[in-house]
């Protein structure tokens, strides 16, 4: 059976940092002369963007406000989060990803929207970054963290963020068979036509992430809505949101499902205290295993 796959997962998992970091870039400058011909979104609104779906409805509920905040956005690609960032009055954008063709691309849409000042490109690894010590408000993730050396890039991510700053990632989460199946051999539209060192994340792997901040809080989505959204290929359809309320209602009532979603949403916090009501990310996930969302407090 065809995988879109360079190397096995158990290869992958053995190369150093130095080749893990080349294949990554190779793979992610290869996209540059498809994502050339995407149309760019016809609003630049943060809102808008984090509605688009529940899981990032919840990520920038935690992460939010950006105004005033410098952020780093780890393994940007070429998704355009760092423009959505700056133009949300952001301070400071620091995008990231070890791809240069990605960084490239993230410069041109900076110049071309006149947010170069507030747009600070770097080609490096989230496992050694540029970056000196405590001077982000905040660390976004989409889809990167399960390409890196975890517990590297959690030393860096905690070493980079301030006291009280926050981090917020959403990855695939690799406990469900079927879903594996699919993303290693299934062809769908959607499907990134390589893939590198990247392995969906599991339970356990967040936890150990988590142990390099004081606080952390992650849960699952994407049960029934995973096969709604392969139907309709769109998540603002009558059909895919309601299957993403039942999502939500049996996360909640049946907190085992969890590990089967499709994706994860991991938020950290650099600091022991707890988030007030009222607060910024207070409406984020409560700190109840039993409704869906797991939380590791030092
Ligand atoms: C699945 S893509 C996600 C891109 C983008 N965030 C998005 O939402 O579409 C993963 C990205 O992580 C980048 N990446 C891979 N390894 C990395 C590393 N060690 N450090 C920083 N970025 C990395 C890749 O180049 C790629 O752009």
């Amino acid at each position: 059976m065809r995988t879109n796959r360079l190397m096995t997962r158990k290869d992958a998992d053995d190369l150093d940092l130095r080749s893990r970091i080349k294949l990554e870039m190779e793979v992610t400058d290869t996209e540059a002369e498809r994502v050339a011909q995407q149309t760019l979104p016809t609003s630049w609104d943060l809102g808008q963007y984090a509605r688009r779906a529940p899981w990032r409805a919840r990520l920038f509920d935690f992460l939010s406000p950006l105004a005033g905040q410098t952020v780093l956005d780890l393994g940007c690609g070429y998704n355009p989060t760092p423009i959505y960032f700056a133009l949300a009055g952001a301070r400071m954008v620091y995008a990231c990803d070890v791809s240069p063709k990605a960084a490239a691309y993230t410069k041109r849409l900076a110049d071309q929207l006149g947010i170069a000042d507030r747009v600070s490109v770097l080609v490096c690894a989230g496992e050694e970054l540029p970056l000196a010590d405590e001077t982000m408000d905040i660390v976004h993730g989409e889809s990167t963290l399960h390409h890196l050396r975890l517990p590297l890039a959690a030393a860096e991510i905690a070493r980079v963020l301030k006291c009280g700053g926050k981090g917020g990632f959403k990855d695939p989460l690799g406990h469900n068979p079927v879903l594996e199946f699919a993303r290693d051999y299934l062809p769908y539209p959607w499907k990134k036509p390589l893939k590198g060192t990247d392995r969906p994340l599991r339970f356990r792997d967040i936890e150990e992430f988590a142990k390099h901040f004081p606080r952390c809080m992650y849960c699952g989505f994407g049960l029934l809505s995973t096969m709604a959204t392969f139907i309709w290929r769109r998540n603002d359809c009558r059909p895919v949101q309601l299957a993403h309320a039942v999502d939500g209602h049996l996360l909640r009532r049946f907190a085992f499902l969890g590990r089967y979603c499709r994706f994860v949403v991991t938020c950290v916090q650099k600091t022991g205290r707890r988030v007030e009501e009222g607060e910024p990310g207070s409406r984020s996930p409560k700190l109840k295993p039993r409704r869906g969302v797991y939380s590791v407090k030092r």
